[in-house]
């Protein structure tokens, strides 16, 4: 049995910051954000719009193109590092949002590689015969985790929400081929947030020291990045006894255009393959594939028998990829 994407769908809040905006804001400027990253702007989340909200709002979107009813979500998997509250789960916000009578919810946390996790969960629920149909959201309120004096990180990250359906695939020759996931926590300083955790519950103190936002050490991110995603692509498509130059389109994390053009030099993959948008959104964390995903479908970027792959890195470091048969 394969599972399959039966539905897509995005939700991106209104308000647009350019890049002349954080100019105000920090000692930056339009030109480097653009040539070192690729992004033009990026959309702030309105103070009535949560992390579960903007979810909710592409999960219908997701629900509509796929044609099923609330009744048939068999359970929900909420990947986002900017979850509403650290309990309970964005999943029953969802769930609760839309009224889905009968679902499993639950959250994971794999920073910006969640969606990829999210999608490979689901299709071992779906693989097993457990679960028919299993929504997967992916979305980030990153304008309310980053620390808007620093220009290493505010710079870079943006809101927006994505959702797919992983469906049982009535045609045996589409779906998902496999996964490849990989973590590894001896790289927890390079991007963390310090404290609201456990580890150091919130006080005056953490306030102080803004220890509540995120932190990263970009330049080594973004070169472990490029080697451990185009690997773990390469690894994937080789199990599958498949050749890069199969791939018919790459759904890249969307962090950097820099990575993306760094991956493709890698793998010997034309950049043109690889769909990018992050110029519009920023580093939406893990909300950039399915929003990714949902554009490329809708400029029918995507077309039945292609072969599709998604691939991404974060925080922790969690990456991994995917392989797809539309
Ligand atoms: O989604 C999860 C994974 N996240 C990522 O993959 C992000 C990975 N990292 C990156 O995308 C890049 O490393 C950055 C965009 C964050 C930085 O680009 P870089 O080419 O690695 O620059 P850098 O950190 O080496 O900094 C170069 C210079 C520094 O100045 P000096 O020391 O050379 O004088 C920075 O202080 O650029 C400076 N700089 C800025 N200048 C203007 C850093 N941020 C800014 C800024 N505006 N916003």
């Amino acid at each position: 049995m394969r599972a399959t994407i039966s539905g897509a769908g995005k939700y991106i809040p209104k308000k647009v910051m350019k890049n002349r905006d954080l100019e105000k804001m920090v000692d930056t400027n339009d030109d480097w954000i653009l040539t070192r990253t690729g992004i033009s702007e990026r959309h702030i989340a309105s103070s009535l719009e949560t992390t579960s909200s903007m979810g909710a709002e592409a999960a219908k979107k997701a629900l509509k193109m796929s044609g099923l009813a609330k009744e048939d979500i068999e359970m929900i998997i909420f990947a986002s590092m900017s979850h509403d509250k650290l309990f309970p789960a964005s999943a029953c916000l969802v769930q609760d949002e839309l009224k889905i009578p009968r679902t499993g919810t639950v959250d994971i946390e794999a920073a910006c590689s969640g969606f990829v996790y999210g999608l490979s969960l689901a299709n071992a629920y779906v693989v097993s015969g457990m679960f028919k149909n299993v929504l997967v959201i992916g979305a980030d309120t990153m304008s309310r985790i980053v620390d808007w004096t620093d220009r290493n990180t505010c710079v870079l990250f943006g809101d927006g929400a994505g959702a797919a359906i992983v469906s049982r695939s009535e045609d045996e020759n589409s779906g998902f081929l496999g996964f490849r996931l990989r973590g590894d926590g001896s790289y927890k300083n390079l991007l963390y947030m310090e404290a609201g955790g456990s580890f150091k519950p919130a006080s005056h103190e953490s306030v102080e020291k803004k220890e509540h936002f995120l932190r990263m050490n970009g330049h080594s991110t973004f070169k472990i990045a490029v080697r451990m995603m185009s690997d773990v692509l390469e690894d994937l498509t080789k199990e599958h006894k498949l050749e890069l130059p199969d791939i018919d389109i790459v759904i890249p994390h969307q962090a950097n255009r820099r990575i993306i053009e760094g991956v493709a030099e890698r793998l010997s993959i034309p950049l043109d393959s690889f769909y990018i948008n992050l110029n519009k959104y920023g580093n939406t964390s893990a909300a950039t594939i399915p929003i990714a995903l949902t554009e490329a479908l809708e400029e029918k970027r995507i077309r039945k028998g292609n072969l599709v792959a998604f691939v991404a890195l974060g925080g922790g470091f969690t990456w991994g990829s995917a392989l797809l048969r539309w």
